[in-house]
């Protein structure tokens, strides 16, 4: 897990200070082209694979300080993978390869496919393919990263067992939990893709697992992660994207180990902010974007004393109750882009943390320039304010807007 957070962050810093060095890019393996870390071979109309035969010179021209590999092949016209297919590239020293096989036809990879890559470790992006069973060879490989969004998977067996950082799976084509999933370990980011079935009826091994997302699935009732989930204590984020049957109530039907901090709800059809939410004082990031709240009350935020950021954008709210923060005395952000307000919420001025970040849209606001800023100058602190965003126009710079405009409104 260290290993392969510390080399992301390698890689970055090496991108940023060597770009001054960097060979032209040369052409390569017939169609692609090469330049250090890099094998570009995107929307050439490849039906098959080249050869990704390596002589010495182009190894030394591909060769990296990271010892990272990237090959992109997305956006072609791939339709299997076959043995040995990607062999040749292990003449080169690179240990870490990133293969971006997205957007092809690929309803097969062969199981030796990656033959000779045993010690390195790669990272498999195969979205948007062809694919009805999770390719065999994945079990075989050190893969911390794997996308398999998009695809019609039906048979899952080659996930049984496996340990992998950050998954990214399809369950559109099934109605029931894939068994061998629940022995699937995953020890950090997990992404569930339109799940056919209204309740959740099984889950991964959770032990580890720190942030979920859930998005485009049918499921109404999710009681089973607090309630029959073996362990979820890790668990901190989750982000539900356009679920729109989805019923929040049920992550609280039991008591059980979960500890959210940051909570994002979208697209869910919500008609008020949900009352459950009070039951996870430790929120720290809310985001209730684009839904159907038309009323922000005193009660649907009392008790979040730990939240420090509200997303409230894309919702028909035209009030907001004077007191509705009043014990949010950690709230420091608050968006409230595209919404049915009609005037300046007086409840955001009396948000007690500062500096605040505000981010609203300027056609509430018909006159930004004073009715705005003559509400927020009642804001104590106001001049702590960075910027005030007013979307139609250039953001407002708070000082400026205080200092030139506001003495021009009486
Ligand atoms: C690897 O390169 C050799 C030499 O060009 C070639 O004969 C072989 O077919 C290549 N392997 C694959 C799987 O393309
Ligand atoms: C996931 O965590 C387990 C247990 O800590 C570890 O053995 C495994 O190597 C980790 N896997 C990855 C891909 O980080
Ligand atoms: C749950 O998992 C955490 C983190 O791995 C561990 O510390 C804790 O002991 C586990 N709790 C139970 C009840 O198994
Ligand atoms: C989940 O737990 C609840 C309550 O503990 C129990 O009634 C239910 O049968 C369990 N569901 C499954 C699928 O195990
Ligand atoms: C859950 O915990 C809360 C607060 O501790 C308690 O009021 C409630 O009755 C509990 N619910 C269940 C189903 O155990
Ligand atoms: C908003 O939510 C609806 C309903 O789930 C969804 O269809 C739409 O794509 C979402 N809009 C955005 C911008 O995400
Ligand atoms: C602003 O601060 C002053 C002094 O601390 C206090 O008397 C006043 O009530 C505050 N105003 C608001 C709107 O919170």
């Amino acid at each position: 897990m260290t290993g392969v957070t510390l080399y992301l962050i390698q890689i970055s810093a090496i991108c940023a200070v060597s770009q001054g060095f960097l060979f032209d890019d040369q052409v390569c393996f017939e169609s692609c082209s090469c330049r250090r870390g890099n094998i570009d071979c995107r929307n050439k109309n490849l039906v098959v694979l080249p050869s990704f035969y390596v002589t010495t010179g182009l190894a030394n021209q591909l060769a990296t300080s990271d010892r990272v590999l990237m090959i992109k092949l997305n956006d072609n016209h791939l339709k299997t993978i076959p043995s040995h297919a990607f062999t040749n590239l292990t003449a080169t020293d690179a240990r870490y390869f990133y293969f971006y096989l997205s957007d092809n036809q690929i309803s097969e990879i062969d199981e030796s496919a990656f033959a000779g890559f045993e010690g390195r470790v790669i990272q498999l992006f195969l979205t948007n393919n062809r694919l009805t069973s999770v390719p065999g060879v994945i079990s075989r490989l050190t893969l911390p990263y794997l996308d398999i969004s998009g695809n019609p998977l039906r048979t899952f067996g080659a996930l049984a067992d496996v340990s992998i950082y950050e998954l990214h799976v399809e369950l559109s084509s099934v109605t029931t939990w894939p068994q061998p999933l629940t022995s699937t370990r995953v020890n950090k980011t997990l992404y569930i893709d339109g799940y056919n079935s209204e309740t959740l009826d099984g889950f991964i091994e959770s032990e580890q697992l720190v942030s979920l997302h859930i998005s485009e699935t049918k499921l109404v009732d999710l009681s089973y992660l607090s309630c029959n989930a073996t362990n979820v204590s890790m668990l901190s984020e989750i982000y539900f994207r356009n679920n729109e049957k989805l019923d929040v109530s049920s992550l609280h039907l039991c008591n059980g180990s979960l500890n959210i901090r940051r909570l994002s709800i979208r697209g869910a059809h919500l008609p008020s902010v949900p009352s459950s939410l009070r039951m996870w004082p430790e929120l720290v990031n809310l985001d209730l974007s684009n839904n159907s709240i038309t009323a922000l009350t005193d009660e649907n935020f009392k008790g979040l004393s730990q939240l420090e950021e509200l997303y409230i954008s894309q919702n028909p709210i035209n009030s907001i109750s004077l007191d509705a923060f009043a014990t949010n005395v950690k709230l420091n952000s608050v968006h409230f882009q595209q919404t049915a307000l009609a005037t300046f919420p007086l409840a955001l001025t009396r948000l007690v943390s500062s500096p605040l970040n505000l981010a609203f849209t300027y056609p509430m606001y018909v006159q930004c320039e004073c009715d705005v800023l003559t509400q927020l100058a009642q804001i104590n602190g106001t001049r702590t304010l960075g910027r005030v965003y007013c979307i139609t126009q250039s953001s407002v710079d708070v000082l400026e807007a205080f200092d030139k405009i506001l003495p021009k409104c009486h």
